[in-house]
């Protein structure tokens, strides 16, 4: 299974509502790999390159006021398949829709207030963690409880 990074943010709701810890902890309990994190205040400039495909959409001042209200949590996280898992984690987009069980589904209850955006195609994921980080930001290593986590042929 090929080793993907994803983009992960963690959106102005779910670092007001004090819900990172319980998210950050959702990815780790997975067994994924955050291999960069940092806090940040999304500017519009920012926000305009992040949704460039809905720049000219009737919801997207709307949404970028909301981006930029308050800081996010920006991280990289790696691990097999790791796009499409983050993606079902997350569940629906609209958390009304979302699946009980996944984190929008226990949390959100809103499409724009969804808590947490993740990349939705391995190109999507290089643009975007191009946006947010440097190459001297990520921090790769090899954990000692890796090997428990999963068989050496599965990553
Ligand atoms: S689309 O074009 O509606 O199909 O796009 P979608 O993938 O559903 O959503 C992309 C991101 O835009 C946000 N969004 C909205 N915000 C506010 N109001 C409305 N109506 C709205 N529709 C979509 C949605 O939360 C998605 O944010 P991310 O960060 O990608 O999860």
């Amino acid at each position: 299974m090929a080793t993907q990074r994803s983009l992960v943010l963690l959106k102005p709701d779910c670092v007001e509502r004090r819900l990172m810890g319980q998210i950050i902890s959702r990815f780790e309990n997975k067994g994924l790999t955050i291999v960069a994190m940092k806090m940040l205040r999304v500017t519009p400039e920012l926000s305009q390159k992040h949704y460039a495909e809905h720049v000219s959409k009737p919801f997207y001042k709307s949404l970028e006021t909301f981006i930029t209200s308050a800081p996010v949590v920006a991280m990289a996280v790696e691990g097999p398949d790791v796009i499409r898992i983050i993606r079902e984690m997350l569940g629906a987009t609209n958390g009304m829709n979302a699946a009980p069980g996944t984190i929008r589904g226990e949390f959100s209850s809103s499409r724009q207030m969804n808590l947490v955006h993740a990349s939705d195609s391995p190109e999507s994921a290089e643009r975007e963690l191009n946006l947010y980080f440097n190459a001297n930001e990520y921090c790769p290593a090899k954990y000692a409880l890796a090997d428990v986590i999963r068989a050496p042929e599965e990553n």
